[in-house]
């Protein structure tokens, strides 16, 4: 049975947390066990629950509904430590000083990595129908989602070639360079890491879980999140929805109050113009701080205003291939994407897709692997590649 998953992302402070707990609360009052996981080093959601939940392990906050809060700190040891300690002793016998070395040998991206290799576990372990992960923001996020398949095409290409060159050349080299060379279970560490993020990628990839956006009615914060969605398609994650928060109610009031209200209706009217193929759910500005359970349910209830928070998106996902009659096309969807913001690259048995800042190095399916790509542009907002097949060469 799979695990459903939704990802909370958007600009900081517009209530990733407050819409994530909330969500999680009404997925547990449906009787569905649930999980909320954060990812963001600054641990809000105990707050957010008015509950102090610090510690290794999920702790229960109310029937059904699980928290966990990763510790960073302590699962780095676990995972990284036997490699880490390799490279202390390269760096060792460079003849840098043991502190600064150790400083160098904190890989950054470590805690995001750690975050999704708790993810994994718990999407493993069957003990959840739901897990919610209330993510750092955006930037942060991204870079966390495009972090399995990039650190997975760097251990391949540096590790993999390097442990048949390291396996004969050993003896030799050890004696030589001075350096100590790897041993295999440094190999073994970072195989087994390589391992569980290609699980990473694989569960993130179902058609299960998804990622959901959340902003306020501002200009800047929607500028940011049509670019997060561009974005995450680019690494083929499924968007399923936008929580607009923090929506001041109609009514009259004074001048300060009925001009962020307006403000806010235009910009509302962007929004649902903006993500016309998305569900948009209005949550509304809490006369205080949303703190507790019944708040934090009390606000996602009247947002999702009858609709199933854990509706599984229907349609293809952001990447699709079809067959034509000389070739097959592949689409990869890029909503707002701008011909001149994208930038495409064939290396062999890769297509190299950048979109602004952000870059991908798609592994090409077996079926288009071989074949040439004979055009590709950018309309609608998608990346369209086109694939001539050759003549299958006699044996
Ligand atoms: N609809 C709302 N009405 C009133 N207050 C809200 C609402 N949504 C969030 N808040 C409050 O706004 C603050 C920020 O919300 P929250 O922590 O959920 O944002 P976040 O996006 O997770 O922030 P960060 O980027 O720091 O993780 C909190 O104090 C929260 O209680
Ligand atoms: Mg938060």
């Amino acid at each position: 049975m799979t695990v459903r998953i939704v990802l909370f992302t958007g600009k900081g402070g517009v209530g990733k947390t407050t819409t994530a707990a909330g969500t999680a609360a009404l997925a547990a009052r449906a009787g569905q066990r649930t999980l909320v996981l954060s990812t963001d080093a600054a641990h809000s959601l105990g707050d957010a629950f008015g509950l102090k939940v610090v510690g290794p392990e999920p702790v229960e906050i109310t029937t059904d509904l699980w928290v966990h809060q990763v510790d960073a700190q302590r699962r780095f040891e676990r995972s990284w430590g036997e490699i880490q300690g390799y490279l202390m002793s390269v760096l060792d016998a460079a003849g840098v000083d043991p502190i600064t070395a150790e400083e160098l040998t904190v890989i950054p991206g470590a805690e995001e990595v750690l975050a999704l290799l708790e993810l994994r576990n718990h999407a493993i372990s069957g003990s959840w129908d739901v897990i919610i992960v209330d993510c750092a923001p955006t930037a942060e996020t991204l870079r966390l989602l495009a972090l399995p398949e990039a650190l997975g095409w760097y251990m391949t290409r540096v590790f993999g070639v390097q442990r048949r060159v390291v396996r004969a050349l050993r003896p030799v080299l050890s004696r030589a360079a001075g350096v100590p060379m790897p041993e295999d279970s440094v190999f073994d560490a970072v195989e087994r890491l390589h391992r569980d993020l290609e699980q990473v990628q694989q569960i993130l990839s179902e058609k299960d879980s998804t990622v959901r956006l959340v902003l306020t009615p501002e200009t800047v914060v929607v500028a940011e999140a049509r670019r997060s969605l561009t974005t995450l398609s680019l690494y083929g994650y499924r968007v399923d929805g936008v929580i607009a928060n923090r929506i001041f109610p109609e009514g009259e009031g004074d001048a300060w109050r009925e001009g962020w209200v307006a403000s806010q209706r235009t910009v509302l009217a962007e929004i649902t113009e903006s993500f016309a193929e998305l569900p948009i759910w209005r949550s509304g500005y809490s006369p205080g701080e949303p703190v507790g359970t019944e708040d934090l349910a009390g606000l996602a209830e009247a947002a999702y205003d009858g609709a199933d928070p854990l509706a599984v998106p229907t349609g293809e996902g952001p990447m699709t291939i079809t067959r034509t009659n000389t070739g097959a096309v592949l689409r990869i969807s890029l909503p707002f994407a701008q011909k001149q913001d994208v930038d495409l690259a064939r290396h062999g048995d890769e297509l190299v897709v950048t979109v602004g800042s952000y870059r991908r190095l798609l592994a090409l399916p077996a079926a288009l692997s071989r074949h040439t790509v004979v055009a590709a542009r950018v309309e609608d907002g998608s990346l369209q590649v086109r694939f001539r097949f050759e003549q299958e060469e006699q044996p």
